[in-house]
């Protein structure tokens, strides 16, 4: 869906989770983007954790890592503006070399990307010879280039069994890496990374969620510690949380993972009632409307990667994207 219309035509569809005193705030960047899209022949692919605004009014792409990877690679516009964290923009660029990507705040990072470094991955090598290291897309091209395979957590388990080994590194979420552990036989050694938005949740929290909200869904993310999966009635990436509610409908649902997923799948389902613990990602939410309208003005925060870096972490990145599933 490629985003077109003026800002109160858009507002029909986010009238259930913006408030009528809000909107008047978003809408001349929302026109000015709008406008500047055309000019600058350029898309918007947005994260599942952007904010109603950008997510319903400016994108053009939306979706989870998975998806906004392989659509930056199909992307024919001369300019993709990541509306995400770094490493998203990186993967883009990546994947589409000859294009323009912008991210419209430099210092949107990642706990996870912050956990690891190349070296790291080059110790973990020499202390485990010949065995395969996967690296979730959550890293820098850096740590891409030091690894065999990407995966995200939509293809996590596919990536891991594509290899035909008995034993994989999978770098750098410890949760995830255990999470995949628990639905394989293959032995994963892991490292000690985690998504400082997931790894607050806790198998208390869904108990007392539980007891305040009797029959609610609980959905979570599998950057959740091991634990609360576990009590979780499902797990998978934000957009297969996303794909659950649109098939189950639940009338009450939990989704353990940052706050602007519940807006965002809310606008779709009206009718369903969204228990919202809120935790923030500070690095998704460094994305607004204001910076999205200056790097498209300026054209300014465009992603280079050296190409000594880039080969190699392409080549982990696309053979992921080889893998069916
Ligand atoms: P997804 O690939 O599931 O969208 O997750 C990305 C992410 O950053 C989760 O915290
Ligand atoms: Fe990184 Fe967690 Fe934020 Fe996702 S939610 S970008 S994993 S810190």
């Amino acid at each position: 869906m490629y985003q077109t219309g003026t800002s109160s035509a858009l507002y029909e569809r986010v009238r259930h989770v913006i408030p009528p005193i809000e909107w008047p705030v978003f809408e001349d960047d929302i026109d000015t983007i709008l406008r500047l899209k055309r000019q600058r022949n350029a898309i918007i692919l947005a994260h599942n954790y952007q904010t109603p605004e950008i997510f319903n009014c400016v994108a053009d792409i939306t979706g989870d890592s998975l998806a906004l990877a392989r659509e930056a690679m199909k992307a024919e516009a001369d300019v993709i503006v990541l509306a995400g964290v770094h490493f998203m923009a990186e993967t883009a660029k990546l994947l589409n070399p000859s294009r323009t990507v912008l991210i419209p705040d430099t210092d949107a990072g990642c706990s996870l990307a912050e956990s690891i470094t190349p070296a790291d991955v080059r110790l973990m090598r020499q202390r485990y010879p010949g065995v395969p290291v996967v690296t979730y897309v959550n890293t820098s091209a850096g740590v891409k280039a030091e690894s065999d395979i990407c995966c995200t957590s939509g293809n996590a388990k596919q990536v891991v069994e594509s290899l035909g080994v008995p034993e994989v590194i999978m770098i750098p979420d410890e949760y995830l890496a255990r999470n995949i552990a628990a639905q394989t036989n293959i032995k994963i050694i892991a490292w000690a990374g985690h998504c400082e938005v997931h790894e607050r949740f806790t198998p208390a929290d869904i108990r007392s969620f539980r007891d305040s909200h009797p029959g609610v869904v609980v959905l979570a993310h599998p950057e959740c510690p091991p634990e609360v999966v576990a009590e979780a009635d499902f797990a998978g990436s934000t957009a297969a949380m996303s794909a659950y509610v649109d098939s189950h409908r639940p009338s009450r649902v939990v989704l353990l993972t940052e706050c602007s997923m519940s807006d965002n799948v809310a606008v779709r389902h009206p009718t369903i009632e969204f228990v919202r613990p809120c935790n923030l990602c500070p690095h998704m939410k460094r994305i607004t409307l204001g910076n999205i309208r200056s790097a498209l003005e300026e054209m300014r925060n465009e992603i280079t990667i050296p190409e000594a870096v880039a080969v190699p972490a392409r080549r982990a990145v696309e053979r992921m994207l080889a893998v069916k599933g």
